[in-house]
């Protein structure tokens, strides 16, 4: 038999030996996943014995951690923008940066209510969202959550991750606005029943509406296309951590040799699917920010912005279409 106190004890000794990040922290997380109790919890309760069984099942999650099994995959879960998305290695384990795109897509969000004339208060009524490569399905719930009236597609290359998405948006209740597709970037994204209608009013007038046409720009549907997409080079696989390397999937992590592969594409389909004044939200990779900028060419994007990250690192690129 052993108790709270020296369960925890071993436990992070044991991952403090191999070396493991944060290792007080996950030795916690992995008894709270066991035990089914909370922070407060543990601590207020350190002689309470623990099962035989417990036990072992506890040890066994430590061992898994020290062999670098990340801790997300072990508890099957990580917190995103205070909501609790089911993580598995299926998908890239949301991190704490990827909070930046949703601040800086809720802000540019007001910015355009703002500059319209309209209340501050967001609900997202009228706006139709994208999220490329939605993995979890993070971005695209979150955003869900903010905005209860948005409709919002995520699409993703991965039909595993789609599906692990997929229960998370059932999860917070968001899956009947939230609907995903399987494709690359967002070339299946439909345009039928997606026309863009602009309101004609006879010149002068600042009367009734005098009728509508359908612009040529059928699939410039979205107000807001934000996207998180693969930035790691594959010359840099070698310094990543190993809970990272060897554990999630490549397909989420790697953009290519440099990393910045894929974002010429994701900004030339954005710019095709954005409606005039629609917002771009893009994260980016360490070392992205050179090579990613000037392909936001002065044609089609206005307004270019850079967030940022709590490390300093330049994260967030944002700009609006013309
Ligand atoms: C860095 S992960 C981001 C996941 C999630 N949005 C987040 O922020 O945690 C990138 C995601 O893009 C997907 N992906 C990779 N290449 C893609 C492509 N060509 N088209 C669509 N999705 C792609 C991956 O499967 C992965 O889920």
């Amino acid at each position: 038999m052993t108790d709270v106190r020296s369960a925890l004890k071993q436990g992070l000794a044991q991952l403090r030996e191999a070396q493991v990040p944060s290792y007080t922290l996950a030795a916690e997380l992995l008894l709270l996943h066991v035990l089914g109790r909370d922070r407060t919890w543990i601590y207020a309760h350190p002689e309470q014995e623990i099962s035989a069984a417990d036990a072992a099942r506890y040890f066994e999650l430590i061992v898994r951690r020290a062999s670098g099994e990340p801790t997300q995959h072990l508890t099957g879960k990580q917190e995103f923008w205070g909501l609790e998305f089911e993580v598995t290695p299926d998908v890239l384990i949301p991190r704490p940066e990827t909070e930046h795109v949703i601040e800086v897509a809720l802000d540019r969000l007001a910015v355009g209510e703002l500059r319209a004339g309209r209340k501050q208060t967001l609900t997202g009524e009228g706006l139709q969202i994208a999220d490329i490569g939605t993995g979890s399905g993070c971005i695209a719930i979150a955003l869900a959550k903010e905005l209860p009236h948005a409709v919002i597609f995520a699409t993703d290359i991965s039909c595993a991750a789609l599906a692990v998405a997929r229960r998370n948006a059932t999860r917070h209740s968001v899956s009947d606005r939230v609907h995903f597709l399987e494709c690359s970037l967002i070339d299946k994204v439909p345009t039928v029943g997606a026309r863009y209608i602009v309101p004609l009013r006879p010149e002068g007038s600042n009367s009734g509406l005098h009728g509508s046409r359908i612009t040529e720009y059928e699939s410039r549907f979205f107000d807001l296309i934000a996207s998180n997409p693969p930035y790691v080079g594959r010359r840099e696989a070698a310094t990543l951590m190993r809970e990272v390397r060897d554990h999630e999937p490549e397909i989420a992590l790697y953009g290519g040799e440099e990393g910045y592969e894929l974002y010429a594409g994701l900004i030339t389909q954005s710019a095709a699917h954005l409606k005039p004044g629609g917002i771009l939200v893009l994260e980016l990779g360490h070392n992205s920010l050179p090579a990613v900028q000037p392909l936001l060419d002065a044609i089609n994007w206005t307004n270019v912005g850079v967030t940022n990250d709590l490390a300093g690192m330049p994260r967030v690129l944002t700009a609006e279409r013309m």
